[in-house]
Order: C-alpha cells, then structure tokens, then sequence
C-alpha cells in the first residue's frame, strides 16, 4: 500500500466519545448546560470551591472508566498500526477511549481524567478513582492534589510539538469538536498555511468549517470507519 499522505494530524473532541455514552459540553444536554464554566474548569473555581471541583471530575472519571470504545475509536486504532504514513493522534477528549481501542501514541492536550497532578510540585501520578480536597501528593506530601485536566485560562499540554506537527503534515483532520475553543479551533490554520489539506468530520458544521476544504457530516460511529477503509484500501474498491 502507498501512503496517499507522509503525515497526517488528527484532532479528536468530545462527539468521538458521544456514542460511548459520554456527553458532549456544548450539545443542549452537554455539560456546560449542567455546570458553569468557570465553577468547574477554571483555575479560580478550584481555588473557591475545590470540593465541588473535585466531585465533578470524580464523577466523570467513573462515567469515564465505565465506557467502552465505539467503531470509530477503532478505525483509528486502525490507522495508526497499519498505514505507512505517520499517523499524529490529538485529542481534547480526557476519557481514554482512544488507548482502550488500541492507539498506541495519543497526545492528550486537555490532560487526562486518569492522571493527578500535584498543584504544589507539579508531580503527576495515577489518579485513584476519587481526589478529594485531603488527597497528598506521594512525592510532597502536600494537599495539593488535582485532576490532571488543563482548565480554561491554563496553557493545554503539547503544543511546541502539535503544532511543529501542523507545519509539517499534509492532512488535517478533525473529528467531533465543535471548534469553539482555541487553541485546538485554531490548529485548521496552521495546517492550510503548511499547505495540508483539511476536513472536517462531524455531526454537523462545526464553527469553524469554512475554513475546512471538506467536510462529511454523520455520526462518528458511521463516518469514521468509512473514511479510514477508504484512505487503506482505496475509494474505488470492490
Ligand atoms: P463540544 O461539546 O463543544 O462539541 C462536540 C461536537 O461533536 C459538536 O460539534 C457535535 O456536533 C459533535 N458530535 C456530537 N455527537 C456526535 C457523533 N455521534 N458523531 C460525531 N460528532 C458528534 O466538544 P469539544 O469540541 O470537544 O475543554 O469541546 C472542546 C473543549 O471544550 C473540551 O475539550 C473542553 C470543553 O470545554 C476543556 O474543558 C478545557
């Protein structure tokens, strides 16, 4: 097989895992109709209110362990251990659902429900399935304990690399995410000025799909494994 692109980024966001049973932020019954921004993903909401923080998290990393990957998580999986072009996976998602389906190599730039990060020292462990206020760092012993998740007004994790990726790949693709929140809206740009190609793969136009030289709308379940069985074996097969 010949690789149709040397190097491809991917962008995953939350309508990946929304067929898992996971809810999507901005849909009418997302998250952010449920919960304030800035009580729950914000440095400032933490600061004021860290109980009701960590409750938060703490319920979506139990949904979160309770999800099983769906097609498209695997069709991605896919991609990455069998086409010869390199294959970058990016999520914004903190669920581990692309690792459960089998990706080797996932850049997690919004962090990970599955990690803790010390507030104090900056250690990073694995999160015990409740964080509470009480949690000690293991290597400072402090109170300090938080999700590893980057909160709004915090800098998303990877970017020197996602985005030295961006001017050096000749597909963009995007998955699931509305393109609302910046930097990850942004990364369509870097692409088009490396001279990629993009498109866009979502439920529906996201906000920033003019700016895609394509697109395809559809469930991810559905589209996903389409779209990869087409860039493996070809568009015209029989
Ligand atoms: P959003 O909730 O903003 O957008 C989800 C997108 O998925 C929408 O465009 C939906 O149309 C689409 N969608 C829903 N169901 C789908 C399905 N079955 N198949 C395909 N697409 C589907 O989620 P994100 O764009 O990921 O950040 O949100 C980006 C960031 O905003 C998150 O990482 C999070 C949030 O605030 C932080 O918390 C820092």
């Amino acid at each position: 097989m010949q690789a149709m692109y040397e190097k491809m980024v991917i962008l995953t966001g939350a309508g990946i895992s929304a067929e898992s049973g996971l809810g999507t932020f901005r849909d009418a019954q997302g998250l952010w109709a449920q919960h304030r921004i800035e009580d729950v993903a914000t440095p400032e909401g933490f600061a004021h209110n860290p109980e009701l923080v960590q409750a938060f998290y703490n319920a979506r990393r139990a949904q979160a362990a309770e999800a099983q990957p769906n097609a498209a998580h695997a069709a991605l999986a896919q991609l990455q251990s069998s086409y010869p072009g390199e294959v970058i996976l990016v999520t914004q998602n903190v669920d581990a659902l692309h690792e459960a389906a089998g990706s080797k190599s996932v850049l997690h730039m919004h962090g990970a429900l599955a990690s803790a990060l010390c507030a104090s020292c900056d250690h990073r462990w694995p999160a015990p399935p409740e964080l509470s206020p009480d949690s000690l760092c293991p290597q400072c012993q402090s109170a300090a304990a938080r999700p590893d998740v980057v909160w709004f007004g915090e800098m998303p994790y990877h970017m020197d690399r996602i985005f030295s990726d961006l001017e050096t790949c000749d597909l963009f693709v995007a998955i699931g995410t509305s393109g609302q929140v910046y930097p990850a809206a942004g990364f369509v740009d870097a692409a088009t000025a490396a001279g990629a190609q993009t498109i866009e793969l979502n439920l529906e136009p996201s906000a920033t799909h003019s700016r895609f030289d394509s697109a395809r709308f559809g469930r991810a379940s559905e589209l996903i494994p389409t779209w990869v069985a087409e860039l493996i074996e070809g568009p015209n097969r029989d």
